[in-house]
C-alpha cells in the first residue's frame, strides 16, 4: 500500500516568522496529539524535540512556514516547509556548532548551533533540502513500532 493511503491522522500549523511570542506552542500542541493517540513515551519525546527545534528555527530565521504532523499505522512523521533566505550551505548549518543566529536570538538563549544536529539524531529518516531565497523544507520519520528480530 502507497504511504499516502494509510494516513491515521494529519494536522497542520501556521508559524509566523519574528513571532518569539508564540514559539514552541506548535510542539506542545503535537506533543499533546501524540499523547492522547497513546504513543510510546520515547516517540512522543523526539517528536516534540525535533518539531520545537524546526519551529524555533522558522520563527528565527523565516519569513512564515507551515508545520504539519502525520500519523500512520508504523510512524509519526513531521514536515516544516518555510518561505525565507534558505540555507546556502547546508552540510555546514549541520555542523554542531555552526550558527548564523543574531544577537536578538542569542539573548533568547537560541544560536548554540545544536538544532539541525539534534533533529538528525532524533529521527529515524531526517531529510532537508533548501533553495537560497525561497526557504527550506524538513522532513523528519520517527517509527513507533519497535523493529522485529
Ligand atoms: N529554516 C531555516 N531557514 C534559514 N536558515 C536556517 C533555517 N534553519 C536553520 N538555518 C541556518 O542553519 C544554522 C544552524 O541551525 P541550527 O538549528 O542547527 O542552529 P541554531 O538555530 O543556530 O542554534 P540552536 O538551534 O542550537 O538554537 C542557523 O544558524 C541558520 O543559519
Ligand atoms: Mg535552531
Amino acid at each position: 500500500m502507497c504511504a499516502a493511503e494509510n494516513i491515521l491522522e494529519k494536522h497542520s500549523f501556521d508559524i509566523e516568522g519574528g513571532n518569539f511570542s508564540n514559539a514552541g506552542t506548535v510542539s506542545t500542541k503535537i506533543k499533546s496529539i501524540l499523547k492522547q493517540k497513546n504513543l510510546p513515551d520515547d516517540v512522543v519525546r523526539r517528536s516534540a524535540i525535533v518539531c520545537y527545534e524546526a519551529e524555533i528555527n522558522i520563527v528565527s530565521y523565516a519569513k512564515k512556514g507551515v508545520i504539519s504532523l502525520t500519523i500512520r499505522p508504523n510512524s509519526v512523521q513531521i514536515e516544516a516547509d518555510d518561505e525565507g533566505p534558505g540555507i546556502p550551505n547546508i552540510e555546514l548549518a549541520m555542523q554542531q556548532g555552526y550558527s548564523t543566529a543574531n544577537q536578538q536570538i542569542r539573548e533568547m538563549g537560541f544560536g548554540a548551533g545544536m538544532g539541525l544536529h539534534n533533529i538528525k539524531t532524533y529521527s529515524d529518516i531526517f531529510d532537508i533540502s533548501s533553495e537560497v531565497d525561497k526557504g527550506t523544507f524538513l522532513k523528519m520519520t520517527i517509527h513507533t513500532q519497535p523493529a522485529k528480530d
